[in-house]
């Protein structure tokens, strides 16, 4: 995977899979049952290192991805964060001018210690050839569970607040951006290979708004981040960002653009995959169909991005109900093809 993020295409692609720990596997809910909460899995450096290593051992992927989510970080800004099961992510609703002039600048770093312990136990666990990936949440993307409290379908609290309020919005913006960079600068110096930044709702923007709060706020963690670690390998997903994604790449500087399953692959492959690799883009729902309709949708895949710099990987994270046989299918089939 390094060699991809590097620039140089492989006869077969790398392969691993967004949320590749998680309820589809039945060793995940086991320790998910014991563990208390979900941050409690997140913060005890043994168990985050034990799911990160479940789906490697399992399914060998070519690379692994720390367990933690991205709402780490409002946690580690003093927001309240409780994750309900069956609910999503609850938070302290940061609404008013009032609450965001009273957030705090600086994440409390001691708080984010047991994600940097769980890099460095993977690390010395996992064959040198296994990749590991450190990763945050975009500004805009975190802001907007920040905003809202939860999670919405169009995220329209935030959208709201960045035009009604933009310069208490922009203060939630530059503080995640500030902690994002010293977040993820932790993660590669504890054992991170490269880094993903999830813009998860990138795509609910109109452009203006798209270039001011996800592509500006992305360019700032890039540019920290190697001005601290100069060979950082940094890869994008801005989900949802369609037509948008060159001006994405270009301004970012990101190693690799991770797209999803609606992306049109003659715009990535002439606009994208001739700058930077790809990373995507199976449709998680063909994962779970199965079948033909799964060999298909593999196979148009593979021959939309695999002549070029490509690593196999899904449109969005795997969902929990994603029979184990059917991710043993598209392995095999990947490992088996050659560009
Ligand atoms: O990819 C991995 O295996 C690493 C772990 C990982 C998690 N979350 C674990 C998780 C990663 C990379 C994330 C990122 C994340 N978290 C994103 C961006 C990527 C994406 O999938 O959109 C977002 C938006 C979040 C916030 C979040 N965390 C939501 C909205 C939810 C609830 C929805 C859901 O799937 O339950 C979570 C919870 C969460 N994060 C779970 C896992 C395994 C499920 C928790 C459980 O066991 O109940």
């Amino acid at each position: 995977m390094l060699d991809v993020l590097g620039g140089r295409k492989r006869e077969t692609p790398p392969i691993w899979m967004m949320r590749q720990a998680g309820r589809y596997l039945p060793e995940y809910r086991e320790l998910r049952a014991r563990a208390g909460s979900f941050l409690d899995l997140c913060f005890t450096p043994e168990y985050a290192a034990e799911l990160t290593l479940q789906p490697i051992r399992r399914f060998g992927f070519d690379a692994a991805i720390i367990f933690s989510d991205i709402l780490v970080i409002p946690y580690a800004l003093g927001r309240s964060v409780r994750f309900e099961v069956g609910e999503g992510p609850r938070l302290d609703p940061l609404d008013t001018p009032a609450k965001v002039a009273a957030l705090a600048p600086t994440a409390d770093f001691e708080k984010l210690q047991p994600v940097y312990q769980a890099l460095r136990e993977v690390r010395g666990a996992l064959a040198e050839n296994v990749t590991l990936i450190g990763f945050c949440g975009a500004p805009w993307t975190v802001a907007t569970y920040m905003v809202a409290g939860q999670g919405t379908p169009d995220q329209a609290p935030a959208r709201m607040m960045a035009y009604r309020e933009p310069e208490a919005f922009s203060k939630i913006i530059d503080t995640l951006v500030d902690n994002s960079i010293l977040y993820l600068v932790g993660q590669l110096e504890a054992g991170a290979d490269c880094v993903q930044i999830f813009d998860t709702w990138a795509g609910v923007l109109p452009p203006r708004e798209f270039l001011r709060w996800s592509i500006a706020p992305t360019a700032r963690i890039v540019e920290g981040v190697r001005a601290k670690v100069p060979d950082a390998k940094i890869i994008g997903f801005p989900r949802g960002a369609g037509a948008l994604l060159p001006a994405y790449v270009g301004a970012t500087k990101v190693d690799a653009a991770s797209i999803d399953w609606t992306a049109e692959p003659s715009l990535i492959r002439e606009r994208v995959q001739s700058r930077v690799a790809v990373q995507g883009n199976l449709d998680p729902l063909a994962l779970i169909a199965g079948g033909p309709a799964l060999d298909r949708a593999i196979d148009d895949v593979l021959a939309n991005y695999a002549q070029g710099r490509f690593i196999f990987n899904l449109g969005h994270g795997i969902l929990p109900e994603t029979p184990i046989a059917h991710v043993e299918q598209m392995i095999r089939r990947v490992r088996d093809y050659r560009s």
